[in-house]
């Protein structure tokens, strides 16, 4: 992240009268090499995409083109975004360029990208339990001892609290937490659980494994206890569990992911409303995209949303809709992040 650019694109903003999306979450694979049981990546094989070759200079373009926009994060993601093996030089222009980066990853390939990853302004290892067995079970690989010994390396190149536990939470791993906790005080990074939701994609979705009922309090006041133990590594939003309880998003709680959160597919198109269901899809330049009727109609509409996003719950687009929906929510969201 550079400050100077952070201010221009603040600018930019302001100028547009906070119209123009603030962050790109670009999926640089959608392939993956684990099979995590809650995760829609996890089905072997079925996103088996090989659009990430010879995509280079048009996701360099893309960064400029973001840049002249005025967004100021950029996430990569996936899949797996360490298997597209251009995802370090893509961190590095991002970087280059002053856009705030954060990247989350399964952990089995940051210790071969680790100059790529050491760039990273946040980046986001999953780990959701200690205990190796379990682990395997939950994601899929007997993977555990490998990433542990990954992240120790990482962390060798990277400041204190820049790298972040992602930790999917459901009732049979509720126990691990206070462990983990421990595990990310002990080398001052940020633990951020997530409750598992359902993800859908295109239509699809897993058999449910959603928290129902008592469950969501319980998962609830656990962590709430856990971040009053642990109040420098902790971090979740506490309103996301009261959305969690109302049925996710909806006219009372619209989804700003089509208007702020921009969707960069690995051949570097672009798609709306979300990452998760597309109505349109372009390689345009991005200025022109968002200045097509069809993509402002799609936009006019998040505040009503359509009949696919019932039970939406996801993590990413939720964030970015706090800020945007809610004062109060961006102020407790900015608090959180800088873990007060
Ligand atoms: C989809 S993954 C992509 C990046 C990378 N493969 C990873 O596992 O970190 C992004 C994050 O979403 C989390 N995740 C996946 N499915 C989830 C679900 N159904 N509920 C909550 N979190 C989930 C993962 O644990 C991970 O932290
Ligand atoms: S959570 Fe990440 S590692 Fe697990 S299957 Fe999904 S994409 Fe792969
Ligand atoms: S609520 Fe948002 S992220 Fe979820 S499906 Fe609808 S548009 Fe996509």
């Amino acid at each position: 992240m550079k400050y100077s650019y952070i201010a221009k694109a603040a600018l930019r903003q302001i100028a547009s009268g906070f119209k123009i999306p603030y962050m790109v979450m670009f999926e640089t694979t959608l392939m993956c090499n684990m099979f995590c049981e809650y995760c829609m990546f996890g089905v072997e094989g079925k996103y088996n995409d090989l659009t990430t070759r010879g995509q280079r200079e048009r996701i360099f373009k893309r960064l400029d083109e973001f840049a002249e926009l005025g967004v100021f994060a950029f996430s990569f993601s996936g899949g797996e975004p360490l298997l597209n093996p251009n995802t370090s030089d893509y961190i590095a222009y991002a970087k280059d360029k002053g856009f705030w980066t954060s990247m989350p990853t399964n952990g089995l390939l940051i210790r071969k990208f680790a100059d790529g990853v050491a760039k990273l302004d946040m980046l986001e290892v999953s780990i959701d339990c200690l205990d190796e067995k379990q682990f395997a079970k939950r994601r899929g690989i007997d993977g555990l001892p490998v990433i542990i010994k990954n992240l120790e390396y990482v962390l060798t190149k990277r400041k204190p609290f820049t790298t972040q536990i992602n930790a999917a939470v459901n009732m049979e791993n509720l126990n691990d937490l206070p462990g983990l906790a421990e595990f990310c005080k002990a080398r001052n990074l940020v633990l951020h659980p997530e409750a598992v939701h359902n993800v859908m994609r295109g239509g699809e979705m897993l058999p449910d494994s959603e928290l129902h009922g008592e469950q969501i309090d319980i998962v609830e006041r656990a962590l709430r206890d856990l971040r009053s133990r642990y109040p420098k590594n902790v971090r979740f939003y506490s309103h996301y569990y009261d959305f969690y309880r109302k049925g996710g998003f909806g006219p009372q709680f619209p989804c700003r992911h089509p208007s702020k959160l921009i969707s960069m597919k690995p051949d570097g198109s672009i798609h709306l409303p979300c990452a998760f269901k597309t109505l349109f899809q372009s390689q345009a330049p991005v200025r022109e995209i968002f200045a097509h009727p069809a993509v402002k109609k799609i936009i006019a509409q998040e505040a009503t949303l359509w009949d696919f996003c019932k039970g939406c719950k996801i993590g990413c687009p939720y964030e970015v809709s706090a800020f945007t929906n809610s004062p109060k929510l961006a102020v407790e969201s900015a608090l959180n992040f800088l873990r007060m």
